[in-house]
C-alpha cells in the first residue's frame, strides 16, 4: 500500500501553477487519506493549514508522480529560458524543486529534525548559486546535460552536505562549498554521447573508457567559468572517481592522496547510484547498498565509510 503513494514537499504546491492532481495525506505509517480530490482547486489556505499543522509531506497516487516531476522540470527549465524571473523567484524554485528530493534521501519523511537541517542546507547553497553568475551558468550546463543528472547531482548533494557535517564537523560556510562540489561533481557527463551514468558499474569497456574522462573535463569546464575559487568544490569534481585502494581514474590516488572530501562524497556518489533505478537494473535498497558497499570496503576509506553508514543508519532514513 505505502509503495501506492509517493511524498511531495509542501513547498512545491504553488497555488495556481500546480498540476490539478489528488492530494492525500498521511495518517500512521500505512494510512493514506484524501485531502482533496483531482477537480478541487488548491488555495492559499490550504497551503496555511499544512503550515500551521506542520505538514512537511504531502502524498499523491504512484501514477500522478510523473505529472509532478514534470510540473517541476518546467519550473527549473523555465529559470534559464525568461529574463523577467526575478533572483528571488529563482532561489525559491530551484529551493522547491531540491526540497522535492528530500523524501527520497530520507526514504521516509518523518525525521522532521533532518528534514528542517536539510532544507536549511539546501537553502542556503541554491540562494548562493542564484547569486553568482557562473555557479548558475554550472547549474545551466547540468540541467543543459539531462535532468536525471540534475536529479543525481541533488541527491549527492544533500547526502554530501549532510556528511560532511556529521563526519568532519565542518563549519556551514565550508559545507556550502562541499555542497557547490556535489552538485556540480558529474558535469562533465555532458561531453559524454552515451548515457552511462553509472558510478563505478559501467557497463561496457567503451562506455567507461569515456566515462573516466567526466572529471577531468568537468574540472576544465568549471576552473574556466570559476577560476582559482571553489578550490574544495574543483577537488570535488576532479576526484569524485578516486579508490582508497588507488584502482579509480582519472589519477589512480590511494590513500589520503585523494582530498577528504573527494573521499567522502565517493562514498555518497556510489550510494546514490546503488539505491536509484537505472535502464538496465533496479535500484538496491539502502540496507542491502551498504552492504555491497561494506564487501568492496578497500575502495572506500573504512572510517568515513562507518561514519556515512552510522549516518544513514541512525538518521533513521532505513525504512
Ligand atoms: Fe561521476
Ligand atoms: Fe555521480
Amino acid at each position: 500500500m505505502i509503495d501506492y503513494y509517493r511524498p511531495v514537499a509542501v513547498e512545491c504546491l504553488l497555488v495556481g501553477q500546480f498540476p490539478p492532481i489528488a492530494l492525500y495525506l498521511r495518517r500512521g505509517h500505512r494510512n493514506f487519506i484524501l485531502y482533496k480530490p483531482d477537480d478541487v482547486e488548491l488555495t492559499e489556505k490550504d497551503l496555511q493549514r499544512f503550515s500551521s499543522n506542520n505538514v512537511e509531506f504531502v502524498y499523491v497516487r504512484a501514477g500522478d508522480a510523473e505529472i509532478v516531476a514534470n510540473f517541476l522540470e518546467d519550473q527549473i527549465r523555465q529559470i534559464f529560458e525568461r529574463d523577467d524571473v526575478t533572483s528571488e523567484t529563482k532561489e525559491l524554485i530551484l529551493s522547491v524543486v531540491t526540497f522535492n528530493y528530500l523524501s527520497e534521501v530520507f526514504k521516509t519523511p518523518e525525521r522532521i529534525e533532518d528534514v528542517k537541517r536539510c532544507k536549511k542546507l539546501l537553502k542556503a547553497l541554491m540562494k548562493n548559486i542564484v547569486s553568482k553568475e557562473c555557479l548558475m551558468q554550472a547549474l545551466a550546463k547540468v540541467l543543459d546535460g539531462n535532468y536525471q543528472i540534475f536529479a543525481h547531482s541533488i541527491d549527492v548533494t544533500i547526502l554530501s552536505m549532510l556528511a560532511h557535517e556529521s563526519i568532519l564537523n565542518l563549519a556551514s560556510d565550508e559545507v556550502l562549498e562541499v555542497g557547490v562540489g556535489a552538485m556540480f561533481h558529474d558535469v562533465g557527463i555532458i561531453y559524454l554521447t552515451s548515457n552511462s551514468l553509472d558510478g563505478p558499474y559501467p557497463c561496457t569497456d567503451i562506455d567507461y573508457s569515456r566515462v573516466k574522462l567526466h572529471p577531468q573535463m568537468g574540472y576544465n569546464l568549471l576552473l574556466t567559468l570559476w577560476g582559482e575559487k571553489y578550490q574544495v568544490a574543483l577537488d570535488i569534481v576532479r576526484y569524485h572517481h578516486e579508490k582508497f585502494n588507488g584502482t579509480g581514474y582519472p589519477f589512480g590516488l590511494g590513500g589520503e592522496s585523494t582530498p577528504r572530501s573527494a573521499q567522502i562524497v565517493s562514498i555518497c556518489d556510489v550510494y546514490s547510484s546503488l539505491t536509484t533505478e537505472r535502464p538496465f537494473r533496479k535500484a538496491s535498497s539502502p540496507r542491502h547498498s551498504l552492504e555491497i558497499m561494506e564487501s568492496e570496503a578497500n575502495i572506500f576509506n573504512k572510517e568515513y565509510l562507518q561514519a556515512f553508514k552510522a549516518m544513514i543508519l541512525e538518521g533513521g532514513r532505513i525504512s
